[in-house]
This record gives structure tokens, sequence and C-alpha cells, in this order.
């Protein structure tokens, strides 16, 4: 084994997006000190029931929750100031402060009004092609990165801050308006943000070092990634992608550590598929009623799973789990785990069919093809797997799950080559099946 730092931990969504990291991260951040946050911004959506008090964190690392953990907003994630205070002050508001706590990196970009202001201008003028972002930002702050033009978190540490950020926005409108949409009205902006930034600036600091210095310590860190493998943009359903490297890449550019640090990779997976916003997906489900007022099969999974955006409040598609897409984000990142969520709501499917490759123009092929338009005409072969019919809910022990539950997560272990190593049946921390490697098939 020739990686350091082996008691460290990686999460990644191999889906979509919304697997259920959330509650993955919270478990394992109970034995971590540093839990790290590493791309995207407040697009994620990580929803923690602890208790029965569902707590959804967008910007934060998921393991905030426990109190013995330092929090890292790496280089990577693009910080948007509002989103960020208005988290804290939650958390704080129940009992949970991180003033001491959090780090935000010096490197880290802002998420400044006029990114928003962009994203909206950009989804509109591209009318029914548009990405179906979760209007965050996102894509333009990442823009503004790559341009090499934007401003960091670092910057907030500059006495002239206010100019650079005027100066900044005046430039930005010029973008906004050519784009069609509403110039950001500069003093009203920064009005808002400067009070806000005051209050992020002693939280910034060099977090390459920070986590260099844990490592040197030999300190349990845990890498928390947002969004899913096939939202990647380079790997993703591209142009249908967020503006980040979702996977291992991602966690080493945006954090700063290298990969000999990262320890265990796992992959959290649910039990079907789902998707928000545009793009491709080849095993959805129809939504929906029926003429005679019945539930489509993927409105049936919609409703039972909430499958509603925990950042837009958006409906999600559903489909069968597919695991062409979860074995070529297993290959890509070097899986060594799978996390398996949400096996409860399958409960009542009298069948589970599971995609194993796909049909491109009579040919089989089982990997995800880069072009859009071979994307969009993918056809999924299904194996058609027995369902269980009765209740996996809050199921504790591997040897209590009905045995065709068994043989779904077996299937599923085949066919990546990847354990399962941890099922989650039900929303609570306790809902979980934790599989000791003598339990694993
Ligand atoms: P953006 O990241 O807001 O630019 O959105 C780009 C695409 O990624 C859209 O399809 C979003 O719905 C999707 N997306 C972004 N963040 C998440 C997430 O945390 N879960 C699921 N989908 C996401």
């Amino acid at each position: 084994m020739s990686r350091q730092g082996l008691h460290n931990k990686v999460v990644l969504g191999l889906q979509w997006g919304d697997e259920g990291k959330g509650k993955v991260i919270d478990q394992l951040a109970e034995t971590t000190d540093v839990v790290v946050r590493c791309q995207g911004g407040a697009n994620a959506g990580h929803t923690v029931v602890v208790g029965g008090h569902k707590t959804v964190l967008h910007l934060l690392p998921s393991g905030v929750l426990h109190p013995r953990a330092t929090c890292i907003i790496g280089n990577g994630v693009v910080v948007e100031p509002a989103a960020l205070i208005q988290e804290m002050d939650e958390l704080k508001a129940n009992g949970c402060d991180l003033s001491t706590r959090l780090k935000v990196s010096d490197r880290a970009h802002l998420v400044l009004p006029c990114h928003k202001a962009l994203d909206a201008a950009a989804e509109k003028a591209k009318g029914a092609a548009k990405v179906g972002t979760t209007l965050r930002g996102i894509g333009p702050c990442y823009m503004d990165k790559m341009a090499r033009t934007n401003l960091r978190a670092g910057d907030l540490l500059d006495p002239h801050f206010a100019e650079r950020l005027r100066a900044h926005l005046t430039q930005q409108n010029h973008l906004i308006l050519a784009l069609g949409g509403d110039a950001v009205d500069i003093e009203g902006a920064l009005a808002g943000l400067l009070p806000l930034c005051a209050r992020i600036r002693p939280l910034v600091a060099d977090t390459a070092s920070l986590l260099h210095a844990a490592a040197a310590a030999d300190k349990a860190m845990l890498f928390e990634g947002a969004q899913g493998v096939m939202l990647d943009v380079d790997y993703g359903t591209y142009p249908y992608v967020t503006s980040s490297n979702t996977g291992v890449g991602g966690v080493i550019t945006g954090s700063g550590l290298s990969h000999k640090q990262l320890g265990e990779i796992i992959g959290v997976v649910k039990a079907y598929t789902t998707r928000v916003g545009g793009g491709p997906f080849p095993v959805e489900l129809p939504d929906g009623t029926d003429a005679a007022g019945k539930l489509a099969k993927g409105e049936e999974i919609r409703q039972r799973g909430g499958e509603f955006g925990a950042t837009t409040g958006r409906p999600r598609r559903c489909g069968w789990l597919d695991l062409v897409a979860v074995k070529f984000a297993c290959r890509l990142n070097g899986v060594d785990s799978i996390a398996l969520t949400k096996l409860d709501i399958l409960d009542p499917e009298p069948e589970l069919p599971v995609c194993i490759a796909y049909e491109l123009d009579g040919v089989q092929i089982d990997t995800v093809p880069a072009r859009l338009t071979d994307l969009a005409r993918v056809k999924p072969i299904y194996e058609v797997l027995p369902g269980w019919k009765s209740s996996t809910s809050g199921v504790q022990n591997w040897s209590d799950l009905p045995l065709a539950a068994q043989a779904y997560v077996a299937f599923i272990e085949r066919t990546t080559g990847v354990p399962v190593k941890w099922i989650g049946t039900g929303p609570g921390r306790e809902a979980t099946v934790v599989r000791k490697a003598a339990a694993r098939a």
C-alpha cells in the first residue's frame, strides 16, 4: 500500500449528487480531527439528521456538527460570504459555535453578487438548453477564477479590499449587461457585503499549511466531496455539469494535500439514481400520474424518497440504479469502498431493474460516452433483480436484511468490484448497517 495517511478518508458522490453524503460524512466525522471541503460552494446541500433534528449544510463541511472537529474550507471551494455567515449564524443559534474551529483558505475564491447575476443571465440566455444550475453563482465564479481576475478570501485582509471590490463589480457589470442581465447595484452590494466580509476576515488562514501540520501530527482527516462524479466538469455529462472537479482530483487541488495523504476513498451511492437540473439521464423513469391518477414509477420513488433538492427545493428526476455510471466513477477515482444509501426506499418494489450496460447504435458498451449526443441516445440494458417487499427501515445488522436485499448489495459489489461497507436504512445516524470485512461476500 503506497498511500500514507491511511486513517484519512475521502467521501465522494458517485452519481449526480444528492447521494446522501451528509449522513455518511456525519458518521465518519465522529472519529475525525479535521473535516475539509475541497470544491464546489453553496450549490451543495448536505442533509444531516441528528436526534430527529434536520440540518442542511451548503458551504460548511457536514462534519461541523461534531464539536471536536476542526473545519476547513479549502482553496478549491468558492465561498459566498452571505451564505457562509447565514449558515454559521444558524448553527450558532442551535448551540454550535464555529468561530474558533472554522478556517477558510486564503486562496478560496469569493462568490460575489456579480457571479449570481451572471449565472441567472447565462441561464436565461440559454433558453431551453439551460443547464438548470442552482443559481448560486458557482460557474461564473470559477470562470472568474480561471480568467485570473477574481477576488479571493485572502484579499479580505487587504486594506484596499473595498476599492478592489468596487472596481471588480464595475468590470463584471459589463459582462452582465452584455448577456442581457441585471447589473449589480454596486454601492448597495458593498453596503451588504463589507460587514459580512469583516466577520469572515478572522477565519481566513493558510489552510494548506494547517493541513500539512495536521498530517505531520498524524491527525485523522476527512475530505468531503460535494456534488457527484457524473457532475464533474471533465468526466460528467458535459455541459450539464457543475464547474469543478468533483472527484479525487478536486480533493487534491482543492485542499493542498497530496494523493499520498488521502487514505481510504469512499464512494457514496444511492440505491437508485437521481439527478436535478437538465442533461441526459439514461435510466430516468417517467414522472407524474397516468390518466387514472396512478403515480408513475419515477414519481413514486421521488415521493417515497423525498427527492426534492436540499438547496433549491426542485423535484429530482428519478431512475433505477445505473451501475455503468457507478463503475465509471469507481474506476476514475480508485474507490476503495462503497457506502450505499437509502436502501429502505426500495422496500416495496416487487422487482428492481439495475442498469448494467448501455446500448449505443446496436452496440453494447459499459462506459459513459463523452459526447452528449451519444449519451442522449444510449438505451439502458437492465438486469432485473427480485425485490424484498418488506421493511428494512432502521435495520442495523446485515443478518437482519432480507435475503433479496443482501443479494442486491452483493450484485453491486460483483458488478463494480468494490466492497459495500456501509448501508443506510433510514435518515437518522443510527439507521445504518456497518459491515465488517468478514461479513462481506
Ligand atoms: P451549478 O453547480 O449550480 O452550476 O449547477 C450545475 C448542475 O449541477 C445543475 O444540474 C445542478 O442541479 C447540479 N448540482 C449542483 N450542485 C448540486 C448538488 O449538490 N447536488 C445535485 N446536483 C447539483
